[in-house]
């Protein structure tokens, strides 16, 4: 795979051009073309034909989504719920290990587990006691892998040296500090009132426990950012030496997250103020010494993100970009995403619901989802490589859909030397690296022939 020159400046025709709503592709077919509801049944047995592979294979991953968080970030796109009330823990902890223990009894054999990621909601809003507890559920009469990987999202302002010591102690070395944005300003329109000296104690503590890896949720975008702004906020978080840093587009999505309805859209960054928020942070990474990944992530030389992208062995999920490849995620608690290769299933999205089906059903909470066809399974590889690899090699039985749907993509991406391809595959140039949602919307077939039917669904935009 070719590198991206390190001081490229990105013309802001091509951002421009780029920049319409498109997936991030952590699943295909993308959430807007599954089910509204699913045959849970069904979903089981996928789940346990997938485990017995995959199990042996590489073992599996677990995610579990803690949604609580103690006051609301007006730009939060994620499933969350707002509360001060610490009581809620326990009976959360009770519905998901009700839910481990519903698929623990389908599995023939004790899980190898070689990936867990606690996301939010805000995880550090959970007592360490309890996290403490929930990991030792998970792991009771589990195997876990010598390679494994436990990773947390934690908020800096209520992370503790006790969160850490307790996560440092059962296993976990990698985790991802939310920080947005330094400046005081941005923080008060978003809400999100965090001195620069909760992300220095929270990132000292952590390295001093032992965790290996920290690093740092960046959005550009946000409420009354400017260049200056934005600059000076990276600068100061550079002074840390993230191991990785994702730099997230902000998505705006006020028809799903009514929070971002609480400030005025006047306070948006115009797109090309936008686009000029991108390049600055971008700039100042790559200054840093970071690599672009691609997909919004940057990463030191050592760091294990940049090592799998390197030498070929990056995979992408519901948790976006990860180095273990296992085929059966599982995800526990509300609105979590499993994805066992050939099927995917999605917890009810609100807490009401969700412990609704826990307490009165046998099977799953899951609602949502799909299954693969064998063309699914097809694209989906295609895009999986194009993420992962930025090339990917076509399969002859494919070539009628791919002249149909496909080629005529790849001669516009070909133009604007994102790509080079013939009949045979493509290779993502080092410019189109920097537009990879764009170039695997080129292999989304499900977005394509509901374009060509001019029925499009909603998302955020590329940039
Ligand atoms: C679940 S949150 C992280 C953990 C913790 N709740 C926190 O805020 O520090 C995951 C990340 O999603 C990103 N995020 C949330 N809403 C977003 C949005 N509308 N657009 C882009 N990124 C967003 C933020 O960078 C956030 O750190
Ligand atoms: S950004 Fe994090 S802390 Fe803020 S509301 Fe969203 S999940 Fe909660």
């Amino acid at each position: 795979m070719r590198t991206t020159p390190a001081h490229m400046i990105i013309d802001t025709t091509l951002l421009n051009k780029y920049n319409v709503p498109v997936p991030r592709y952590t699943s295909y077919p993308t959430v807007p073309f599954w089910h509204e509801q699913i045959d849970a049944q069904q979903w089981l047995s996928v789940f346990q034909q997938q485990f017995q592979v995959e199990n042996h294979r590489k073992g599996i991953s677990i995610y579990i989504h803690l949604p609580f968080c103690e006051s609301l970030c007006t730009y939060c796109g994620c499933n969350k719920k707002i509360t001060t009330n610490h009581s809620v823990e326990d009976e959360y902890l009770q519905a998901i290990i009700a839910e481990w223990g519903l698929y623990r009894q389908l599995m023939a054999e004790a899980p190898v587990i070689r990936e867990m990621h606690l996301g939010g909601g805000t995880p550090t809003f959970f007592s360490p006691a309890n996290l403490q507890k929930l990991v030792e559920a998970i792991l009771k009469d589990s195997v876990v892998h010598p390679e494994h990987e436990f990773s947390i999202e934690g908020h800096p302002n209520n992370t503790t040296l006790s969160h850490l010591t307790t996560l440092y102690k059962a296993g976990f070395r990698r985790i991802s500090f939310g920080v947005q944005d330094n400046d005081p300003q941005v923080q008060r329109i978003i809400n999100r009132i965090q001195p620069f000296e909760n992300v220095q104690r929270v990132t000292e503590q952590a390295r001093t426990v032992g965790l290996t890896a920290v690093n740092f949720d960046h959005i550009y975008g946000l409420p009354l950012q400017t260049t200056q702004t934005i600059e000076k906020s990276i600068l100061q978080s550079l002074q840390l030496r993230p191991d990785r840093v994702a730099f997230y587009s902000y998505a705006h999505v006020p028809w799903t997250s009514r929070g971002q309805r609480l400030f005025d859209e006047n306070d948006l960054p115009g797109s090309d103020l936008k686009m000029e928020l991108y390049q600055t942070g971008r700039q100042l990474f790559l200054d840093a010494g970071y690599t672009d990944i691609g997909m919004d992530h940057f990463a030191l030389p050592g760091d294990a993100l940049h090592q799998a992208w390197q030498n070929g062995t990056l995979h992408r999920n519901f948790m976006g970009y990860t180095t273990q490849h296992s085929g059966m995620l599982l995800g526990l608690g509300v609105s979590a995403i499993s994805d066992a290769g050939i099927a995917f299933a999605q917890n009810h999205k609100t807490l009401g619901d969700y412990y609704k089906s826990i307490g009165n059903s046998p099977l799953p909470p899951v609602t949502k989802g799909y299954f693969l066809t064998k063309e699914d399974e097809a694209f989906q590889k295609y895009i999986l490589d194009v993420i992962c690899r930025g090339t990917t090699v076509f399969q002859t039985e494919h070539l009628p859909l791919l002249q149909q749907y496909i080629f005529p993509e790849l001669t516009g991406l070909e133009a604007d030397q994102l790509i080079t391809w013939n009949e045979k595959g493509i290779q993502v140039t080092s410019l189109g690296r920097h537009f990879l949602r764009n170039i695997c919307k080129a292999f989304d077939l499900h977005l394509l022939r509901k374009q060509s039917a001019g029925n499009m669904p909603l998302f955020s935009k590329a940039i």
